[in-house]
């Protein structure tokens, strides 16, 4: 996996000579997603049987590439190392979360920030700030301890928290750059721009219906 691709073995090179701590810094990675996976697991599991409610719709879970980690560490300037890795980079381990109504969105990222052993690192709110594009999602970069047979290591993880439109339309703009070659046109961006807009307004309305029904169901 580390060999080869379209870097070839000199871009590898610094990481092939650390090829044990390469494997080992991968496994901590994918550690660290399972322990947030599980987490959720439990919190949505708890919400279930509580309140008859669910907040999560589901979770996707990634390994960054060795390809995406040499370019964006190639982008920004810095050397190509483990260390580099674990020092430079929090996206190598990501989660996305994808609830069903707006207001799980902030439920989850408390509930994970409050964790007693998660330690919070920064957060990028694009749903109080959208991009101008219109991209809306709540970012989270954490750290969590990966107890090992000799030590305990804190693993960065970089956790996407949105709703079911909000990743609608993050996977479509996605998928619609990449095809392109060219970047869109300012008519094209505009139109992407107003369904984010629109998809905003749903969420709103969505939320709202979630809440009378729930508020009529007290009272009956
Ligand atoms: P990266 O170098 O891409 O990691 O960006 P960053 O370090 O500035 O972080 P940011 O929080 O802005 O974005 C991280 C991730 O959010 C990206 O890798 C995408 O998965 C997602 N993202 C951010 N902006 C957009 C966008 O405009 N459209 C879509 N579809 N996804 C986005
Ligand atoms: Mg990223």
């Amino acid at each position: 996996m580390i060999e080869g691709g379209r870097y070839g073995i000199w871009t590898y090179r610094r990481i092939c000579e650390d090829k044990k701590g390469f494997s080992i810094q991968q496994q901590l990675y994918q550690a660290a997603i399972k322990e947030i996976r599980t987490k959720l697991e439990i919190l949505d599991e708890e919400f279930r049987v509580k309140y008859d409610h669910n907040p999560i719709h589901h979770i996707e879970s990634r390994l960054k590439s060795v390809e995406s980690i040499v370019k964006k560490l190639q982008r920004r300037g810095h050397e190509i190392s483990v260390d580099s890795i674990v020092n430079n980079l929090s996206d190598v381990a990501g989660v996305r979360v994808i609830c069903n109504y707006k207001d799980d969105v902030e439920s989850i990222a408390k509930f994970l920030v409050n964790q007693d052993d998660i330690t919070y690192i920064e957060q990028r709110d694009y749903i109080s700030n959208p991009k101008e594009n219109g991209y809306r999602s709540l970012h989270l970069i954490l750290a969590i301890p990966i107890f090992l047979y000799e030590s305990t290591e804190l693993v960065r993880v970089e956790v996407q928290i949105r709703t079911i439109a909000m990743d609608f339309w993050a996977s479509l703009e996605h998928k619609l750059k990449y095809k392109k070659e060219s970047p869109v046109s300012n008519n094209l961006y505009h139109r992407l721009q107003r369904c984010a807009i629109n998809l905003a307004a749903l969420d709103e309305e969505m939320q709202d219906i979630y809440r009378v029904i729930n508020e009529e169901n007290k009272e009956n």
